[in-house]
C-alpha cells in the first residue's frame, strides 16, 4: 500500500528505534515548519527510558540512517531534535504514486461505517433562508468527505413538515377557499390529484397566518386546531399535507439542486408520525416516561433544576394539548433510521441554537436503548452576521431568503469579472456560467474556510475576490492550469515521468502528499475548514512553484518540461477533486 511521505519516515526512524532496542513509537515523525519540512523529538521523549543523553541516542539513530535512500539529511539540532530532509528519490516515488492514484493520495478510513447525515433541514411553506444554507453547505461537503473516505452514507434532508406552519397554511386556506373538497367534513377520500396551492401560493399564505397570528390570539387558535386535527388523522387535512410537501419537495428540489446539494432521503418529520404511538407505549412500558402537568415527558438529567434553569430539560413527548412535538419527531426518526438502515453513526448537521436540543433526544434516545451517546453527534455551526455583527437579514430587516443570496453572489460575481475584463471575449452563456460557478464558488468557500463553529461575517465583496483565500481564487488557481494543459498540447509537449529536483518542486510534492492527512482529520474533526486549508495552500504551493519553474519555456529540457507539465496536471488533479469534496465546481477556463 503506498504511505505519505511522512509515514516512510515513520517507518525509517521507527526502525532505527528499535534497532538499538527502544521502542518504535519513538520512531513518530511530524510536521515541521523549521529548516527540515520533517522532525522526529523520539530522542528526548527515549532519554528517561534509555538512562542516556538525548544528543547521545540522536546521534546513534542518525548513524543509523546513513545510507538511507529515501532520507537527504538527517540532523540533530537542540537538546536532540532530529531535523529530516527526505531524498528526491522518495518525492519522485511519491509523485509517481499519486499520480497513479484515482483518489489522488486518498485513502479509505481505517474503520468503515454506515454514516446518515442529517443536513438541510428546510421547512415545507417556509422559505429557505441563511440559516438553511450553512446547513446544506456544509452537511453537502461532511457527505462527500466521507462518502470518499469509503464510509456508507445517506443524506436525509429530514423536512420540517409537521409543526404549526401546517396549522396555519391549512386554517389560512380554509379561510381563502372554503369550499375546497378537502375542508368538507364528510368527504373522506376520492381528493384530487393536482395540488389546489403552488410554491407562491404557500409562500404567501404563510406568512400571512403567521401575521394575523401574531396579531390575534382567536387566528393563532384556529391554526393551533387545525395542526391538532392534521396530527390526529383528519384525512382531507391529510391529502392537503401531502400537497404541500409534494409541491414543496419540487421546488427545494430545485434550490438544493442549484447548490449542488443532493439528497438520498427526502424524509421529513411527517413520515415518521405512523411510528409515534407505538413508540410512545414502548417508551412509558419501560419506564422512562413520566406524567408532568398533564405532559408526557422523558427525564434525561438527574441533576436538572427547573428553578435555577440548570442542567439539561426534560424531552416532551406530548404537550398538555395531546400534540406531538419536535421532541417527539426527531426521536421517532431516530427509531425509524434504527429499523430501516441500523447506522452507525448520525451527524445532524443544524445550527448550534439547537445544541440543547439535540442533548435532550439523543440522551433519551440513549435511554430508550436504541443507540450508544458516541453513535449520535450535533455537529452545530454558528450564525451569518452582517457587517452590524447581528444576524444577517435583508435591508428591511425580513429573512434573507436563499434565492436572493445566491442571485446576490452571482451579480456580483459577474460584476467582478467584467471589472476584471476576464472572458471578454467569451460567448453570453458562456459568461453566464462563469459568473455562475465563481458566484457558488465564493459563496461556498467563504462558508467551509471558517470553523464549523464560529460566527462569520457576510461580505460579498471579499468573497468574490480573486486575491486572497477566496472561492474565485481557488478557480482561477485551476484554470491557470488548464490553460497552461492546452497550451503544451498545441505545442506537442507531453506528460512526463515526475522528477521534483527544485525546492518549488520539491515542496509542492510534499504539499501534494497532505491530502490524505487534511481528509482524515477533516473527517476526525467533522470540519470541512481542514479540506479548505489544504486546497488554498496546495494552491499557492502551485503559485509559487509556477513563478520559480518555468514549464514551456524554449530553454527548458524537452524532459523537465515533462515533468513540470506532469507535475501540474496532478496539481490540477487534486484540486478539483479536493474542491469537488467541497461541492465546488471549476470552470474549463476564465
Ligand atoms: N427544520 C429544522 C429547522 O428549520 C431543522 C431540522 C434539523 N434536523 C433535525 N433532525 N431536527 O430548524
Amino acid at each position: 500500500m503506498a504511505i505519505s511521505v511522512l509515514q516512510t519516515l515513520s517507518a525509517h526512524l521507527g526502525a532505527a528505534f528499535e534497532a538499538v532496542d527502544l521502542p518504535v513509537e519513538y520512531g513518530r515523525v511530524s510536521l515541521s515548519d523549521k529548516s527540515a519540512p520533517y522532525q522526529c523529538n523520539g530522542a528526548l521523549a527515549a532519554a528517561k527510558l534509555a538512562k542516556k543523553p538525548p544528543r547521545d541516542i540522536a546521534t546513534t539513530i542518525v548513524k543509523h540512517l546513513e545510507g538511507n535512500n529515501d532520507i537527504a539529511l538527517a540532523e540533530i539540532a537542540g537538546p536532540g531534535f532530529i531535523n529530516l530532509t527526505p531524498s528526491g528519490a522518495l518525492l519522485q516515488r511519491r509523485a509517481l504514486e499519486l499520480n497513479a492514484d484515482t483518489r489522488v493520495g486518498a485513502r479509505d478510513a481505517d474503520v468503515l461505517a454506515t454514516i446518515i447525515v442529517d443536513f438541510g433541514g428546510a421547512n415545507v411553506a417556509k422559505p429557505m433562508h441563511v440559516g438553511h444554507l450553512r446547513s446544506a453547505v456544509i452537511g453537502e461537503s461532511l457527505k462527500r468527505i466521507f462518502r470518499f473516505r469509503g464510509h456508507k452514507v445517506i443524506g436525509d434532508v429530514h423536512l420540517g413538515d409537521w409543526g404549526l406552519q401546517m396549522g396555519h397554511l391549512i386554517s389560512e386556506l380554509a379561510d381563502e377557499q372554503p369550499d375546497l373538497v378537502y375542508f368538507d367534513a364528510v368527504t373522506t377520500d376520492g381528493y384530487p390529484e393536482d395540488s389546489p396551492v403552488t410554491m407562491q401560493d404557500m409562500a404567501r399564505l404563510y406568512p400571512q397566518a403567521s401575521a394575523k397570528s401574531k396579531a390575534d390570539p382567536y387566528r393563532l387558535k384556529k391554526s393551533q386546531i387545525a395542526t391538532a386535527e392534521l396530527q390526529s388523522g383528519r384525512p382531507g387535512y391529510r391529502a392537503l399535507l401531502e400537497h404541500f410537501i409534494r409541491v414543496s419537495i419540487a421546488y427545494l428540489k430545485k434550490g438544493y439542486g442549484e447548490l449542488g446539494v443532493e439528497y438520498d432521503l427526502w424524509k421529513g418529520e411527517a413520515s415518521v408520525d405512523p411510528l409515534i404511538p407505538g413508540m410512545i407505549d414502548a417508551m412509558k412500558a419501560q419506564n422512562i416516561t413520566e406524567e408532568s402537568d398533564g405532559a408526557l415527558i422523558i427525564p434525561v438529567d438527574d441533576n436538572y433544576d427547573m428553578e435555577k434553569r440548570k442542567g439539561i430539560p426534560p424531552v416532551m413527548l406530548r404537550a398538555r394539548t395531546g400534540a406531538v412535538l419536535y421532541h417527539t419527531t426527531d426521536l421517532a426518526t431516530l427509531l425509524d433510521r434504527k429499523n430501516e438502515i441500523d447506522p452507525d453513526l448520525i451527524l445532524y448537521v443544524v445550527d448550534q441554537r439547537q445544541a440543547t436540543h439535540f442533548e435532550q433526544v439523543f440522551r433519551a434516545a440513549v435511554k430508550a436503548g436504541w443507540y450508544s451517546r458516541e453513535q449520535l453527534e450535533h455537529l452545530g455551526f454558528g450564525t451569518v452576521n452582517g457587517k452590524d455583527g447581528k444576524p444577517f437579514t435583508t435591508r428591511a430587516g425580513g429573512v434573507l431568503k436563499l434565492s436572493d443570496l445566491t442571485k446576490m453572489m452571482r451579480e456580483a460575481a459577474a460584476a467582478r469579472l467584467e471589472k476584471s475584463g476576464i472572458g471578454q471575449d467569451f460567448g453570453a452563456a458562456e459568461r453566464a456560467e462563469i459568473a455562475d460557478k465563481v458566484g457558488m464558488a465564493a459563496l461556498k468557500f467563504a462558508d467551509l474556510q471558517n470553523q464549523r463553529t464560529t460566527n462569520y461575517v457576510f461580505d460579498v465583496e471579499r468573497f468574490v475576490s480573486f486575491e486572497g483565500k477566496t472561492g474565485p481564487y481557488l478557480l482561477y488557481a485551476t484554470v491557470r492550469i488548464k490553460s497552461l494543459l492546452r497550451k503544451a498540447k498545441d505545442k506537442g509537449v507531453a506528460l512526463g515521468d515526475i522528477c521534483p529536483n527544485e525546492p518549488a518542486e520539491q515542496k509542492l510534492v510534499l504539499t501534494l502528499d497532505g491530502f490524505n492527512r487534511a481528509l482524515a482529520a477533516a473527517e476526525a474533526k467533522r470540519m470541512p475548514h481542514i479540506l479548505c486549508d489544504h486546497v488554498y495552500t496546495l494552491a499557492q504551493a502551485f503559485s509559487k512553484f509556477y513563478a520559480a519553474c518555468p514549464v514551456l519555456a524554449d530553454h527548458v529540457a524537452a524532459d523537465v518540461k515533462s515533468s513540470r507539465l506532469a507535475l501540474a496536471a496532478l496539481t490540477l488533479k487534486q484540486l478539483e477533486v479536493g474542491l469537488g469534496l467541497l461541492g465546488i465546481e471549476t470552470p474549463e477556463r476564465m
